[in-house]
């Protein structure tokens, strides 16, 4: 039978500019913020890695912010079909497909840390991490368990899957409009809960005097990987967002948006962990178990213990979630788009098989071992994102942009509409040489370090 235009269904769009800030960011905010930032600050010295990370993010993150969204708003096209409409013919695409085995990738790890946070949501809230607690018995017990966390681990992927499927209005904006104000106003308690506990002035010091004896090179390389990874950057995921905004809507005031609050929410968890871990005599540099293991204890030791400490599970769930769709939207939009598949469909079928391809990542850290080079499976997805996914399509993207299409003709596309922020020749010698540059020292770095 054929078609006529009008039975082409129309590509969605945001309903408004706040939902677009909201969706972006609500990527943007996830684990990164809350669950990493704090470990990599704790165990890099406080505030001299803070003060490296901001530039970081001020040089490179928010240039490449504005270059995803401008590409996607301009070609209305998942990572792939982007680069395809730009630079049809050549081997360009590779970068967005780089993207779309990020997406994939990210979020099969991503979705067994969010349901080892929703497994101690409910753990706090039934009281059963009071004080004297084993936290480091009950963590390991949580996360060797693989009929427990498998199922955590399902449970998020169906959640996030159900919003994907709902549509971009439907499902992702409905979502970050009702759970992003949620996360802010639990993240704010937690602040004031932390700031005022007897004691948090050693947080707060440690937060705050930069320390730059433990610096290293490898404090550097961190403070990209994480610029990266905590804004949702050098994978097509801000490309895809920034495909369903309308031609009439500005980029450089809405990037400046999302790098602002993603920045701040990492800040303020800083500031929400330093000062109650102080407070009662735990010690911040415990690395990735800061948030599974020092916490409870600092939670059971609290006044107000299972309140809050329920309300920080929760609010790592809601930021995973957030951050989660956006992940699985990158990968649904290239096979709605380029494929033809149905949205449901899609999200169902990809949603399932990254399920199956976590399930290998949950159970590789008990006693089937699960290991790939010598280390968990579970590690290896994360290095692998971090070494390599990311920055590499990062750097093909800088590239790309400010050689190809040219970092002029980007600045042309985002001055069309009218924005507080205005960009000048400034951006065309970021994109052009210092993000790439940079970009590429870290990673070949990061490599020797392996
Ligand atoms: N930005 C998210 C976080 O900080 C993770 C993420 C990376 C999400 C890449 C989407 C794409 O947790
Ligand atoms: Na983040």
């Amino acid at each position: 039978e054929s078609k006529t235009l009008s039975d082409v269904p129309q590509r969605e769009q945001w309903g408004s500019r706040v939902a677009f800030i909201l969706a972006a960011a609500g990527s943007a905010v996830g684990l990164g913020n809350i669950w990493r930032f704090p470990y990599v600050v704790g165990t890099n010295g406080g505030a001299a890695f803070v003060i490296i990370y901001l530039v970081v993010i001020f040089l490179i993150g928010y240039p490449m912010m504005i270059t995803e969204m401008s590409l996607g708003q301009k070609t209305h096209k998942n990572a792939i079909g982007a680069f395809k409409d730009l630079a049809p013919g050549t081997p360009w695409w590779i970068t967005g497909a780089l993207g779309v085995l990020a997406g994939f990738v990210i979020l099969s790890f991503y979705s067994v840390v969010a349901g080892w946070a929703l497994a101690y949501f409910f753990k706090t809230l039934g009281g059963s991490l009071g004080v004297g607690t084993d936290f480091v018995g009950t963590f390991v017990g949580h996360i060797t368990n693989p009929g427990v966390t498998v199922m955590w681990h399902g449970i998020f992927m169906i959640i996030t899957l159900g919003v994907i499927a709902a549509g971009v209005v439907k499902g992702i904006e409905r979502t970050v409009k009702f759970l992003m104000p949620a996360l802010f106003i639990l993240l704010l308690a937690l602040v004031v809960r932390s700031m005022t506990l007897p004691g948090a002035g050693a947080g707060i010091a440690f937060y705050l005097t930069p320390n730059f004896k433990e610096l290293t090179p490898q404090s550097i390389l961190g403070a990209v990987g994480q610029a990266f990874f905590t804004l949702s950057l050098g994978m097509g995921c801000m490309i895809t967002y920034g495909s369903y905004l309308g031609d009439k809507e500005e980029i450089s005031d809405n990037a400046a948006w999302v790098v602002g609050l993603d920045t701040a929410v990492a800040l303020l968890a800083g500031f929400a962990i330093f000062p109650a871990v102080f407070a009662l005599g735990f010690d911040p540099g415990s690395g990735a178990g800061l948030a599974f293991i020092t916490l409870p204890g600092v939670f059971a030791a609290m006044p107000g213990g299972t309140i809050f400490g329920a309300a920080f599970f929760l609010l790592l769930a809601v930021a995973a979630l957030t951050s989660a769709i956006s992940l699985l939207e990158v990968v649904v939009a290239w096979v709605v788009d380029e494929k033809g598949w149905n949205r449901k469909k899609a999200s169902i079928i990809i949603g399932v098989l990254i399920f199956i391809v976590g399930i290998p990542a949950t159970i590789s850290m008990n006693e089937v071992n699960f290991q790939m080079f010598g280390m968990p499976f579970f590690d290896v997805l994360d290095i692998f994102q971090e070494s390599i996914l990311l920055p590499l399509g990062g750097l093909l993207t800088a590239i790309y942009a400010g050689h190809i299409y040219t970092a002029k003709r980007l600045r042309e596309d985002v001055a069309r509409n009218k924005s507080k922020i205005q960009l000048g020749e400034w951006f065309d010698g970021l994109i052009k040489y210092l993000v790439p540059l940079g970009i590429a020292v870290v990673m070949v770095m990061g490599w020797v370090d392996i």
